[in-house]
């Protein structure tokens, strides 16, 4: 499969055309930010361990059952997906909270949500992202009304899958982002599911494995990206 025209260059990723109708390439780079932008670095080598880890997931969401838009990998940082189109939400979901809903609703930070709790951003930088409801999502055309019902059934159930694998490695699965596309009237996963885009703690010592290391200087990133990374993919025992 050859590489051709650049389709969007976004704060980490790069994605591609193919010579092959449908199917892209995505291109895990190095770069790594944080706060809206606000923190940027290059970190060597971050975009394999978050390739390798996505792609893993992918693979394993898959075996169960759900749709998602990951085809193979190039080489360690380029993975060939089936082009979607991008419903412009960030969904997230919450099992512990931290981040941003504690910063803005009275959680207390490491408090359970149970059941875990999906809330749903508009992907927009200029706006910075702000919060949406149903009404919000359905009144802006994002989505229809049985298109959000069966993201956030999908999403659910991507929790319960990650919660079951993560925690077999000593791992909370404390929240995640996800993006969804159409293939044509299917809802696929997209995007990536890695170390950037959740908050993972380790079950006994409650140290962050993700990017909240790069966020708050709480050590070594890429030593972290590289255990956490080989303690996922690299597990023998799959729950
Ligand atoms: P953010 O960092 O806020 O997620 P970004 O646009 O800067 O935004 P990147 O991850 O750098 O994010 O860029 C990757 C882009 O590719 C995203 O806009 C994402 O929605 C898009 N994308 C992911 N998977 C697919 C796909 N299968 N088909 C088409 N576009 C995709
Ligand atoms: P959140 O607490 O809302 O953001 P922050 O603490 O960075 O202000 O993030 C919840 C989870 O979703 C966290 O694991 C990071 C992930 N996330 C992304 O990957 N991209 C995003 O744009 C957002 C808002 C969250």
């Amino acid at each position: 499969m050859k590489q051709k025209k650049l389709l969007y260059a976004g704060k980490a990723k790069t994605v591609y055309r193919t010579d092959t109708k449908g199917k892209l390439i995505v291109e895990f780079r190095d770069d790594i930010t944080a706060f809206d932008g606000g923190k940027k670095d290059v970190l060597k080598n971050k975009g394999s361990y978050n390739a390798e880890v996505s792609a893993f997931f992918f693979g394993y969401l898959a075996e169960n059952g759900v749709k998602t838009h990951f085809v193979k990998m190039l080489d360690p940082r380029h993975m060939v997906v089936h082009e979607l189109s991008m419903i412009p939400l960030e969904v997230i979901v919450r099992n512990i909270a931290a981040g941003s809903i504690v910063r803005n609703y009275p959680f207390k930070e490491g408090s359970k949500l149970n059941p875990p709790v999906i809330v749903i951003d508009y992907k927009d930088d200029s706006r910075h992202d702000p919060m949406l409801n149903d009404d919000l999502i359905v009144a802006l055309g994002l989505c229809t009304p049985a298109e959000l019902k069966k993201i956030k059934k999908i999403a659910l159930e991507v929790n319960r899958l990650l919660v079951k694998l993560l925690a077999a490695q000593g791992i909370t699965l404390v929240d995640f982002k996800i993006e969804f596309g159409r293939k044509g009237k299917t809802i696929c996963l997209g995007d990536e599911i890695s170390m950037d885009s959740m908050r993972l703690w380790d079950k006994k010592t409650g140290e962050s494995l993700d990017k909240d290391v790069y966020r708050f200087n709480k050590g070594d990133v890429m030593a972290t990206y590289n255990t956490v990374a080989a303690r996922i993919v690299h597990a023998k025992k799959r729950p």
